[in-house]
């Protein structure tokens, strides 16, 4: 079946379904296709620190409504190392906040507005095949069969690739026309979801010679934690209690308790940092997870996802009116963001994580890194700005 849209979008994640949205309010068509079901999309457990301008752009979108009533506001994160935790007080620092709503939270609010704004086939679920076409003209074609067998050809004014690091848009540009830098990390992060209220008030980055663990939390009575392991280790070798012992042991304080509680999901996701450049071939535009990947200590990437958005859905509506300029910079302007990001990510990462053959050098430039961001305040200022977040300019 052969149809027309201005804009094709490859991917339901955060990028995709915020990007479909923005583009509605600007009066701009657009299809999107997801190869997974709307089930496994909103039960998928990923990040869950919004920036502030992260939580301005889903307000300003008319996206806040359960966001505002079940976001917890945090103005601070506490790093714990040598047996002491401090806190760095963001609100003090630099006025800002971030805001604890998960992923799963955020996809499902732009599921329900996308369905509920443009019916129930806004989002074709469960595609197979999905293939783009034409890049290099002014009328680039998506592919896909749907759900119930039916082979679409779908020519647009652009697509836009938000499938994510292992998605097939970026893959489907020509050999040797992109830059792609990357590094690969020596550990892994083993992420739980527990059924326990939050044993912390503000989120824990813990720096052990065990290796690094952080607790965040859901919500009152849910609360989401991650362990360092070895990038290779087998999840069925972590039962329940092996997990709980090694959290309480890596965040352990006098006077303080760890409460465990049912384990309600448990997965290993590898650490890599990931920049591909530029983020435009023709008429197809990556934007989140397709273009770059950050290592999580840093809580970057969902946000990165928004915030290509929420420049690329104007230069889009550009386009389509025969303006090309704001999409000539999409790739310019964002990549700026990325970098700062996957520096600030790198930085978070190697400073807090136990690198597997370090040497006592290494041990003590870490904690003496530390010591300088949790006692000065320039230091401790320039961690506040950058985990919540470059304005979106
Ligand atoms: P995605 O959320 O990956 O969405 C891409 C979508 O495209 C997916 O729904 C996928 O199914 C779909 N798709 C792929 N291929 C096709 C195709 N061929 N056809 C149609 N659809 C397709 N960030 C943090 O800040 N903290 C964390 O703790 C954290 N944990 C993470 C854990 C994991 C396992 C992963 C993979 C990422 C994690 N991230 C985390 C990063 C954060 O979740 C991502 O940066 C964010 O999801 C990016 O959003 P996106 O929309 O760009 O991509
Ligand atoms: C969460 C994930 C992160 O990567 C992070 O740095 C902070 C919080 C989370 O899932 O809550």
């Amino acid at each position: 079946m052969r149809t027309r849209t201005q804009i094709g979008i490859v991917g339901a994640g955060p990028a995709g379904l915020l990007l479909s949205h923005l583009l509605t309010q600007r009066g701009i068509d657009s299809v999107l296709i997801e190869n997974r079901s709307r089930a496994y999309c909103e039960a998928r457990q990923r990040a869950g620190v919004l920036e502030d301008g992260s939580v301005a752009v889903l307000r300003t979108a008319g996206l806040a409504d359960r966001l505002d009533q079940e976001g917890i506001e945090h103005g601070g994160i506490y790093l714990q190392f040598a047996g002491e935790r401090r806190h760095i007080d963001f609100r003090a620092l630099t006025g800002r906040t971030v805001t604890v709503y998960a992923q799963t939270e955020v996809v499902k609010d732009l599921i329900a507005r996308r369905l509920a704004d443009a019916g129930e086939g806004a989002i074709q679920f469960s595609v197979t095949g999905t293939a783009v076409t034409g890049l290099e003209s002014d009328e680039p074609v998506l592919h896909y069969t749907s759900q119930d067998g039916v082979r679409y050809e779908v020519t647009c004014d652009a697509i836009a690739g938000c499938d994510g690091f292992h998605g097939m848009c970026r893959p489907a540009i020509p050999a040797g026309v992109q830059s792609a830098v990357e590094r690969d990390y020596p550990y892994a992060w083993l992420g739980i979801l527990a059924d326990v209220p939050p044993s912390t008030d503000e989120l824990i980055y813990a720096h052990h010679p065990r290796g690094f663990a952080l607790h965040s939390l859901r919500g009152p009575t849910v609360s989401r934690l991650y362990l360092q392991v070895d990038p290779d280790e087998d999840i069925g070798g972590w039962p329940d209690d092996r997990i709980w012992a090694e959290l309480s042991e890596r965040f352990a304080l006098p006077g303080w308790e760890l409460k465990p509680g049912p384990v309600l999901d448990k997965s290993i996701t590898p650490m890599r940092s990931f920049v591909s450049a530029p983020m435009r071939y023709g008429r197809l535009f990556l934007a989140g997870d397709a273009a770059h990947i950050v290592p999580p200590t840093g809580a970057k990437g969902l946000n990165l996802a928004l915030a290509d958005v929420a420049h690329l859905a104007p230069a889009l509506a550009d386009l389509v009116h025969g303006k090309p300029d704001r999409a000539d910079a999409y790739s310019a302007t964002c990549l700026d963001r990325v970098w700062r990001s996957t520096h600030f990510s790198w930085w978070m990462t190697t400073m807090l994580h136990r690198t597997p053959g370090a040497d006592e050098m290494e041990a003590q430039l870490q904690l003496s890194q530390l010591r300088y961001v949790t006692s000065s305040r320039a230091a401790a200022t320039s961690l506040a700005e950058n985990y919540t977040g470059l304005p979106l300019t």
